[in-house]
């Protein structure tokens, strides 16, 4: 396989307008942020979104961080638990992720969130990033921009060798300064929990808010809270060549079962991105019909078919416990 090499560009006034360009039109382009540099596309793009996973090589796919330019345009994607905005107020902009409740009509894509129903959140304390979510005018989903199991990017130099043509633009913008990623930090019924220590350090926060709980301590591990990731209600049973009464269908490709009751298809043409970009959208959606079952046609495991195959196989299995 040849590897084509990422177009790299210092990032002046004129460049960063090329870029939310890229952005607007579903494309991707790595920016520095203070922490490490980011891979992004517009969040509210499912499709924009596959592409993230599909240049990053991940076998899974990961909620992403969702990146927007203040806490006013924070509030227009999720709802803020007690706490939230204090933490939000103190550290924003600034290396602090926090996971929230999605809002119903948020526009932010639901493979952004890996089907879940919380969406992760930073303001970036950068004049290359800030300047890039102005000028794009959406939210920017990114994760760090490397490849699956590579080291975070510090540089742009990092990102081209990493990422290579697989992103469409890197803007340079020299070192970042904190060289590790944000601290993530989510909510449950019983207030903040740490969920990846970070740049900022964990007293700097519970001088704030108090003492924050570690993931999984303490009776935190009740259905519905800090899943790490979606299953539905509806059982699922995986790769089906026909499909049972009651049932609905997850079909793809050209050549599904057929069915007559409700039925949706990751991609008529068999495009595993586009797949990616339907899924959690699409079994959401089956899901609140409240049908018997969900017959699933086989996916392909090559490219991004490994991540669907993976959240396929978890959301039966949950099921199955
Ligand atoms: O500094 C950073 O945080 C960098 C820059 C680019 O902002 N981004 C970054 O993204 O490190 P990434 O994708 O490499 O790590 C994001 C982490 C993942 O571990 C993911 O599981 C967690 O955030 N995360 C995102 N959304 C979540 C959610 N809804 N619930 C729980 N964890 C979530
Ligand atoms: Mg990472």
């Amino acid at each position: 396989m040849t590897f084509l090499e990422a177009p790299v560009a210092v990032a002046d006034t004129q460049t960063i307008e090329r870029a939310a360009g890229i952005i607007r039109l579903g494309g991707l382009v790595a920016f520095p942020t203070e922490t490490v540099y980011g891979l992004g596309a517009d969040a509210t793009n499912d499709a924009a979104v596959a592409r993230i996973f599909a240049a990053k090589g991940r076998p899974r796919f990961n909620p992403l961080i969702v990146h927007i330019a203040s806490l006013a345009d924070a509030r227009k994607l999720a709802s803020f638990p007690p706490g939230a905005v204090a933490l939000a107020r103190a550290f924003w902009p600034g290396a602090l992720t926090l996971v929230l409740p999605r809002l119903p009509a948020t526009p932010v894509s639901r493979l952004a969130s890996a089907g879940l129903d919380t969406v992760a959140l930073r303001v970036p304390d950068h004049a290359i990033a800030q300047a890039l979510l102005a000028a794009a005018g959406a939210p920017i989903a990114a994760p760090s921009a490397n490849r699956s199991g590579e080291l975070s990017p510090t540089r742009a130099k990092h990102v081209a060798d990493s990422l290579g043509a697989a992103v469409d633009l890197v803007l340079d913008g020299g070192a970042t300064s904190f060289g590790i990623e944000s601290t993530i930090v989510g909510f449950d019924a019983k207030g903040p929990v740490l969920l990846r220590p970070g740049a900022i350090p964990r007293q700097a926060i519970e001088q704030r808010v108090g003492p924050l709980r570690d993931p999984g301590q303490g009776p935190v591990s009740a259905p519905g809270q800090l899943q790490s990731h979606y299953a539905p209600r509806t059982p699922l049973r995986l790769e089906a060549d026909e499909v049972f009464p009651g049932e609905a269908l997850l079909a793809f490709g050209p050549n599904s079962p057929s069915h007559h009751g409700l039925t949706r298809n990751l991609s008529l043409s068999g495009d595993l991105v586009e797949a990616a970009a339907n899924l959690f959208a699409m079994l959401h959606e089956i899901d609140a019909a409240g049908c018997a079952g969900i017959a699933v046609a086989p996916v392909p495991r090559h490219g991004l078919g490994e991540a669907i195959n993976d959240r396929l196989r978890r959301a039966a299995a949950d099921k199955a416990r």
